[in-house]
């Protein structure tokens, strides 16, 4: 399997995300949060304009981190499941990306990124 390093997975803090850049595009295309202690990667990308979500880098979620915020317009989802639960984008979800461990780091699979490049 050829996947991507994004970071140390003791990197990611209970309640905080980060983006990463892992195509080279000069822009976050990806973030990882922890939840709950569980770790989930999403596509940076609303379900309403496919717009990034952050205000400023790695300003993914709310002050609380409970909830995932879309800066364009407020959408709310849910760190879990990516559920939009308020604002424009209602009942959909972002994208989930599935991810894997190796040697404590979080790692993207490289198929996951051709998701969206085809
Ligand atoms: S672009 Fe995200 S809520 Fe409108």
């Amino acid at each position: 399997m050829v996947a991507l390093r994004l970071c140390r997975l003791d990197a990611l803090l209970e309640g905080r995300a980060l983006g990463f850049d892992p195509l080279h595009e000069g822009r976050d295309s990806v973030f990882a949060l922890r939840h709950r202690q569980t770790v989930r990667v999403y596509r940076n990308s609303c379900p309403h304009l496919a717009v990034p979500l952050e205000y400023r880098k790695d300003r993914f979620l709310s002050a609380d981190g409970q909830r995932i915020i879309c800066y364009a317009h407020g959408a709310q989802f849910l760190p879990d499941s990516g559920e939009c639960v308020h604002g424009p984008c209602r009942g959909q979800s972002l994208t989930a990306l599935a991810w894997v461990e190796e040697d404590g780091w979080l790692l993207l699979p490289k198929a996951q990124l051709a998701l969206w490049q085809a």
